[in-house]
């Protein structure tokens, strides 16, 4: 429909009117500087070992813990709605001091990664979260010393034993979360002199203590007591950020992530300024439940907030995106 109009002289000689490039959606479609694409969104995923039908995670409306087979098919779904990829979570029933379910060829999260390959081959990209605290019973990333402290290099072998299980599970991506030192450089190692030297390391480089993680712990059935502060980085620090990217790049990391998203974007900008790797950007589990809990209230427009956060991320420099609603988003961009 044509909207050609001639109005009166205007008021003002004003030839600079930076409107003129937003009055159609067409305009506005052509000059956008920032466009979602589903192959950039990567869906995160729960499977919990024991449970015969899928569980609700309450403060994650949409998200549940799934069965063996729901996982499957969710999984399936989302690759044909085009997602780039799939991060795995596992939630074992038994828990340890040491975490012996990460790297059990029989724990769930390597079980469901052998599931999920068989099932999609290398029609995505399977990544599998590579941290010891969902399979901890005192709920830490890490092992602990006789002082109730993370330690850190005792905490190293037990990731790099964990990459080379998961690797050999299925996992085209090790995803380490754990935020200790030395962490990229131990797996690449351990991977390999295993011979899997075609696994990719997403090193969680940029990772911050942060309040929004709360519903993940849920998901994930976290025993946790206290906090990370000792390995996870001060909300306050940006120059440290770009440290712990400089040392993951040194180390060999394939793909740097910040995370959380929404409450970090200097920092994502930061370190994809620096970056000479792919930067994906985790929207976490508290920024999900903030829109979602906003909109069921009334309080919020759900689906502008989702769109709006989602291109506030890529704009700000990420190129991979990790969240919750990767699968709806992705169908919504197909049309
Ligand atoms: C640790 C891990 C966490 C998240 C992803 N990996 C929790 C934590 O650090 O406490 C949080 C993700 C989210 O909140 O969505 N394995």
């Amino acid at each position: 429909r044509s909207s050609r109009r001639r109005s009166a002289a205007p008021e003002l000689s004003l030839p600079l009117r930076p409107r003129r490039l937003r009055r159609t959606a067409a305009v506005r479609r052509l000059v956008g500087e920032t466009r979602l694409h589903p192959a950039e969104l990567v869906l995160p995923m729960f499977v919990r070992e024991g449970i015969a039908e899928p569980v609700a995670v309450e403060a994650m409306p949409g998200v549940v813990q799934h069965t063996l087979d729901t996982l499957e098919v969710a999984a399936k779904e989302a690759v044909e709605a085009g997602v780039g990829g799939i991060m795995l979570y596992g939630v074992p029933v038994e828990k340890d001091e040491t975490g012996s379910g990460a790297t059990d060829p029989d724990g769930i999260l390597n079980v469901a990664l052998r599931r999920l390959r068989d099932a999609l081959g290398d029609e995505t990209v399977l990544m599998a979260d590579l941290c010891l605290d969902e399979f901890t019973s005192h709920g830490h990333c890490g092992v602990l010393a006789e002082d109730g402290s993370v330690d850190n290099d005792a905490t190293l072998r037990r990731y790099a034993e964990m990459a080379v299980v998961q690797a050999e599970s299925g996992a085209h991506v090790v995803g380490l979360s754990g935020m200790m030192d030395g962490q990229v450089a131990v797996c690449r190692e351990a991977l390999d002199a295993a011979g899997h030297t075609d696994t990719v390391i997403l090193a969680y480089a940029a990772k911050y203590a942060s309040a929004l993680y709360g519903p993940f712990r849920e998901a994930v059935a976290s025993s946790l007591q206290g906090d990370r502060a000792t390995y996870q980085q001060d909300p306050a620090n940006a120059v440290e950020a770009l440290r712990e990217v400089r040392l993951d790049l040194a180390e060999g990391a394939d793909i740097v992530m910040v995370k959380p998203a929404l409450a970090y974007l200097d920092v994502l900008s930061a370190v994809a300024a620096e970056s000479d790797v792919p930067v994906a950007a985790y929207q976490v589990s508290g920024e999900m439940a903030m829109v979602e809990a906003a909109a069921a209230n009334g309080w919020i427009d759900r689906d502008r907030m989702i769109h709006e956060s989602l291109v506030s991320i890529r704009r700000a420099g990420a190129q991979i995106i990790l969240t919750y609603w990767a699968t709806e988003v992705a169908r919504s961009l197909r049309g």
